[in-house]
């Protein structure tokens, strides 16, 4: 076995992905995640996986399902990422099948749905708990590799800062949260660690166990974050205590109308203004006109998601853990009655900025899944997540493995019972919290961004704690990168700048803190080799 010199933070799709692929190489690697793998965020994706796998006799290809995901993220996306994303999805599915992973088949061919954004039928999927269907198997697939000793499991245990020394990651430091010990893991370091849910409390469809604390802390650090004004919200959510339920995808990829009722009369909005994909406009087009929609004079101020008239046979084979799940959460049976959604936050296309290999700004640093930045551009595709997310993994692993042959193997080191270590808040304070969802909504406003930055930049925060100061300065973060985004894309719309601004704007914002300040840099985007 070679010696331990990668480690991952993070045990969802992206990190299970990441390690299962370095130890297919025959690389050991450490898996550190607060939790087990069983309760990563990944267990919640619903919908599918996209892949054009043309199983449905649409002619469909990869450049069909990169020009959809390009276009999607409104031209804002690393195009050879995309590229490298979109042509190699068909081999990852079949990958996945071959791991066992049940997904809906007709005879030997996979069953595609539609999924938003999209042209063609190129989302597969296993019922709508597919996130879960694909965790077992990848959770199994790590088992093998566990147990000839190249995948080293670290459950229970919390990242607290990279080691970095003469500009480069040496390693990572951890606490153990059972006992308190802190650890130090030399070598080369893949972040996995998901989205920023805990800036948003309750506003998420997220888990907030994914808080964003290692992106807050590796900015803390002076490593690139990119795109952090680019926030997804999902159309069809709903509100139960603490957090957002998603509805997923998949109810109008399999038929759902959105509606709100005009003059006591159900208006199809979606359907009147967008004759092609009706339902299925991307997320950040649909999400906009729910609220232009209840926002209409004559209009219910409630959004509904009609699934009435969806076939027996359809809700038996493809919906009915999404049926079972909004009974039980919802208490309504969307079979026979109308669901209330409403946008909420689901999604953060920004992160750590990650080129296509997935390195960091920081040399010996890897990122990937929903913590790094570069697949989705101004809003992700349903369906591209957790594509994103098994493939990035793969690629930083190869780039990860590259890494650490140039670097020696330096033992661990553990420190015994720092019990203080165990102190830790994982929720943002509210005044953050409060003042970051007054400004980054579906539609923001300069007057809005800029009274946010000032009662950020006002705070006082000689009281709090490291963590919640990393919490502050990310925060500051995105609200600079929102306001200087003077125009609307994707998930950022301005009202103040309505429009789009490709000669000034098509860039990737890039935000780095040198111990002092945050400075703002836009950078052009990679395109695609091919076509140059
Ligand atoms: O709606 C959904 O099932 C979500 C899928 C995704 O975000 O990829």
């Amino acid at each position: 076995m070679s010696e331990r010199k990668i480690n991952i933070i993070g045990a969802g799709l992206a990190g299970l992905s990441a390690a299962i692929h370095l130890a297919k190489q025959g690389y050991a690697c450490r898996l550190i995640s607060l939790q087990p793998s069983e309760r990563a965020q990944s267990v919640m994706a619903e919908g599918g996986i996209n892949a054009a796998l043309n199983t449905m006799g649409e002619n469909d290809e990869p450049l069909n399902h990169y020009n959809d995901t390009i276009r999607g993220g409104v031209n804002l996306a690393d195009e050879n990422a995309v590229w490298n994303l979109t042509s190699n999805a068909p081999k990852m599915v079949e990958w996945l099948c071959s791991l066992g992973v049940p997904f809906n088949m007709n005879g030997q061919s996979l069953v595609l749905r539609n999924f938003g954004g999209q042209k063609k039928k190129r989302t597969a999927y296993s019922k709508s708990s597919t996130g879960k269907i694909l965790m077992s198997s990848l959770i199994d697939e790590a088992r093998k590799y566990e147990k000839q000793g190249l995948i080293k499991r670290y459950p229970h245990h919390r990242f607290s800062s990279l080691m970095i020394e003469n500009s480069t990651c040496k390693g990572v430091n951890i606490v153990d949260l059972y006992t308190g010990n802190a650890g130090t893991l030399y070598g080369a370091v893949i972040l996995c660690s998901g989205g920023m849910n805990s800036l948003f409390p309750e506003m998420t469809t997220g888990t907030a166990v994914n808080t964003g604390d290692v992106t807050a802390t590796v900015f803390f650090q002076g490593v690139a974050l990119a795109n952090l004004e680019f926030i997804q919200y999902h159309p069809t959510t709903a509100a139960i205590p603490g957090k957002r339920c998603l509805v997923t995808e998949a109810a109008r990829g399999e038929g759902g109308r959105l509606f709100v009722f005009r003059n006591g009369e159900p208006w199809y909005f979606m359907e009147e203004k967008y004759p092609e994909l009706k339902n299925l406009m991307p997320r950040d087009v649909v999400s906009r006109e729910i609220v232009i929609a209840v926002n209409t004079e004559s209009c219910s101020k409630q959004c509904y998601l009609d699934m009435t008239h969806i076939e027996e046979d359809t809700w038996k084979n493809k919906l009915s853990d999404l049926r079972e799940e909004c009974i039980r959460l919802l208490a309504t049976d969307p079979k026979t009655q109308y669901l209330e959604i409403s946008p909420g936050i689901h999604y953060f296309m920004g992160g750590i900025y990650v080129d296509e290999k997935h390195q960091t700004s920081l040399n010996g640093l890897f990122a990937a899944g929903e913590c790094a930045c570069q697949y989705h551009g101004a809003n992700r595709l349903g369906g591209n997540s957790m594509l994103g997310a098994i493939f990035g993994g793969s690629v930083a692993a190869v780039s990860a493995a590259a890494f650490a042959d140039t670097i020696e193997c330096i033992p661990s080191k553990w420190n015994e019972n720092n019990r203080s270590a165990l102190l830790y808040d994982y929720a943002v304070t509210h005044e953050v919290a409060d003042i970051l969802k007054a400004s980054l909504g579906i539609f923001r406003n300069e007057a809005e961004l800029a009274k946010a930055l000032e009662a950020l930049n006002v705070l006082d925060s000689s009281n709090y704690s490291d963590n919640d100061k990393k919490r502050l300065l990310l925060a500051k973060a995105i609200v600079i990168s929102a306001l200087n985004r003077k125009e609307s894309r994707g998930a950022h719309t301005r009202l103040d700048y309505p429009e789009r601004d490709d000669e000034h704007f098509r860039k990737t914002t890039v935000v780095k803190y040198d111990g002092n300040d945050i400075t703002l840099s836009m950078r052009d985007i990679a395109k695609r080799r091919e076509l140059q």
